[in-house]
């Protein structure tokens, strides 16, 4: 099984629109084994990255509603048909009651869809393995975009956030996320039993994003 580095595109300028698209094509380049390569990019370049990516894309956020009567929310239905391979939830920036969380995993499947659930604490991870998503992704919210790895900043929570969810919920993984931005911050999180990362600004604000993943990798 490979480990998942989840690309999050937020809605920066480098890495929106035209440059979504461009981005997604740089990245694509980077060869590897031992990692599946995925891209989030915003909602509104969702359609045309997938059109022109062969690297799995995920939405930033998806709402319980398939095609139908639902002004303004994000169709399931919508994102499968576009190829779309699954949606980050309840994303630190992006946050959910759980029982829409609930609602949205349970129909997320019904889609064939992924789930990487984002979880800030403890208590997160324990309320969200609950309704066992695919991936939650620890990042605490006060380490996110910037320069000191959650992997650093919290190695002891990191391995207790990686035995709570084998606890919790078996077929669960786990991904950990915020400022990472080296290839010793994924070695550490590997290392803590992480089956990958999420990374957003080292990514996807760089000068040379090819250049930068390479290096991680
Ligand atoms: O979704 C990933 C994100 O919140 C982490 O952001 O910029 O700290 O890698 P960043």
């Amino acid at each position: 099984m490979k480990h998942l580095l989840l690309i999050n595109f937020k809605n920066y300028p480098e890495a929106t629109g035209s440059n979504a698209v461009k981005l997604a094509a740089a990245l694509a380049k980077v060869k590897t084994d031992i990692y599946e390569i995925a891209i989030a990019p915003a909602l509104l370049d969702l359609k045309e990255v997938c059109k022109n990516t062969k690297l799995a894309v995920y939405a930033q956020h998806a709402d319980p509603v398939s095609h139908g009567a639902s002004t303004g929310q994000v169709s399931l239905a919508e994102l499968k048909k576009i190829g779309v391979k699954g949606t980050i939830l309840n994303h630190s920036e992006r946050k959910l009651p759980f029982s829409r969380i609930k609602k949205t995993v349970s129909m997320c499947i019904a889609h064939g869809l992924k789930t990487v659930i984002c979880a800030s604490t403890m208590r997160d991870i324990k309320d969200f393995a609950k309704v066992a998503p695919d991936y939650l992704a620890y990042e605490p919210s006060e380490l996110i975009g910037g320069e000191v790895s959650v992997t650093t900043a919290k190695p002891k929570l990191l391995l207790k956030a990686v035995r709570l969810t084998h606890k919790k919920s078996p077929g669960t993984k786990l991904l950990c996320g915020a400022g990472v931005h080296s290839r010793e911050d994924v070695q550490r999180a590997l290392q803590l039993g992480c089956d990958g990362v999420l990374i957003a600004h080292a990514i996807a604000r760089a000068k040379n994003p090819r250049q930068v993943l390479e290096k991680i990798l």
